[in-house]
């Protein structure tokens, strides 16, 4: 017998484990008796979301991993040999490749419901700052990905995104050697890309989620109206307008996560690659260092990046465009860390914001994707000129926003949140 028995009076082998394991503490702590708003709705199933295709990507990762190779020499054709000759190779291999752009839809869902509801605000500054460091890993990590096949958009597309890397002043040419481990892209940059797209990057997301999740419960969700549920507790500490996670909202994410995995089917078996938008026609070509492709553009969740960098065309201030290209890229993900210091309103939630702020999001909105949509499309002056207002209004949003926010006439948030009667 334990000197202290555990404090839920456990017995039998799960009283065994939790005499020496918080097993039912954390199941406690994290599932059931996590008090989460009363009032999620639609945009609250992203989280859970996002926790599945992650799991998703380990897991098909690593039988992919079983049959991949990861040399300049056989890469293609290993990747052929998944599609034709493995067992069940070509599902586990459109489940990984659908699974990257379905990261994308689902994280791209899950920030834009942090716009809607400040959701990065105090005292949440530290969940959304370990999410913007999840989405530069997860950039990351797509981009090595994308390149392990070694067809020509791999190739291609690895040798603009590293000469990036170039611009950057005196160290820039070293850089992009040191990076690609030889004089051009070759055998060497798949291995590393290999090692770091499959060992170290998935580790780092993986930590980083867990520390995602440990600041979310530490402070408690936010919800749709932005009000704050710890406010108001009953005579045992419980948020008044809180209810347990599970079962309420295991069976809420169960819902998502069914109708979610319909439509993953549906793609996965009928449009695989998305008419060239998950994965692009040029990479069912094996890589040719001696032929470029026609049309050089990333994949669909990289391309509101692309079309910003390719809107910088002057030099400015003595600063060649390229390396303002590459400020710009980079920027328009540094900015996302600032945001939760950038938002002065007195209010959260965008249904008590004011009207200056749903059109500032509203232009931001449009924006974002139509960057999308032209950093797919060849350039031309016109869609050059677009993707500059594009880029300005993107910035303008993050810059304008301490002032904008200020002077914007907010509603009065209610005290507790608020529900349709019968929900
Ligand atoms: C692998 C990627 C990610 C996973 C697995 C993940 C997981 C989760 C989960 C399970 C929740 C709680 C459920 C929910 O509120 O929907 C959550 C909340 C949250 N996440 Fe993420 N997340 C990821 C990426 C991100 C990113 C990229 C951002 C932003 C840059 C972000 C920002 C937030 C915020 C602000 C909350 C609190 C929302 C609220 O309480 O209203 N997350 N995340």
């Amino acid at each position: 017998m334990p000197i202290v028995p555990n404090p839920y009076k456990t017995t039998g082998f799960l009283g065994w484990i939790d005499d020496r394991f918080p097993l039912t503490k954390m199941w406690k702590d994290h599932v059931a008796e996590y008090y989460a708003p009363k009032n999620f709705n639609f945009w609250y199933f992203f989280g859970s979301l996002a926790l599945l295709v992650l799991v998703n990507q380990l897991l098909t990762g690593i039988w992919l991993a079983m049959f991949f190779k990861p040399d300049a020499a056989l890469a293609f054709e290993s990747v052929e040999y998944i599609m034709r000759d493995v067992e069940w190779g070509w599902l586990i291999r459109y489940m990984h490749s659908t699974g990257a752009s379905a990261f994308f839809v689902v994280v791209f869902l899950h920030m834009y419901r942090g716009l809607l509801y400040g959701s990065y605000r105090q005292p949440r500054e530290l969940i959304w700052i370990f999410g913007c460091l999840i989405f530069l890993v997860l950039m990351a990590e797509a981009f090595m990905g994308y390149v392990l096949p070694w067809g020509q958009m791999s190739y291609w597309g690895a040798q603009v995104i590293i000469s990036l890397f170039g611009a950057i002043p005196v160290v820039g040419e070293d850089l992009v050697t040191w990076i690609r481990g030889d004089f051009f892209i070759a055998d060497a940059t798949i291995n590393r890309f290999f090692s770091l797209h499959v060992v170290a990057l998935p580790f780092v997301l993986v930590g980083l989620v867990i520390a995602h999740l440990l600041a979310l419960h530490e402070v408690g969700s936010n919800n749709p109206d932005g009000v704050e549920i710890k406010k108001h507790k009953d005579e045992n500490g419980i948020p008044k307008d809180g209810i347990a996670f599970h079962p309420y909202y295991t069976v809420k994410d169960i819902f998502g996560t069914g109708v979610f995995l319909i439509l993953f089917a549906f793609v996965i078996f009928f449009i695989p690659d998305f008419g060239g938008y998950f994965l692009e026609k040029p990479n069912f070509e094996p890589a040719n260092p001696m032929v470029t492709p026609e049309h050089i553009a990333p994949v669909w969740y990289f391309t509101p990046q692309y079309a910003m960098l390719r809107a910088i065309t002057v030099d400015l201030f003595g600063v060649p465009a390229k390396l303002w290209g590459v400020i710009v890229l980079g920027g328009s993900v540094v900015i996302l860390f600032f945001l939760p210091w950038l938002d002065k309103s007195p209010v959260k939630s965008i249904r008590y914001k004011g009207p200056i702020f749903k059109i500032a999001l509203a232009l931001f909105t449009v924006s974002f994707v139509v960057l999308g949509y032209l950093g797919t499309q060849p350039p031309t002056p016109g869609k050059t000129l677009l993707a500059q207002i594009g880029t300005a209004i993107y910035f303008g949003f993050f810059f304008l926003m301490p002032f904008y926010t200020k002077i914007d006439k907010t509603k009065p948030e209610p005290d507790r949140v608020t529900m349709k009667e019968g929900h």
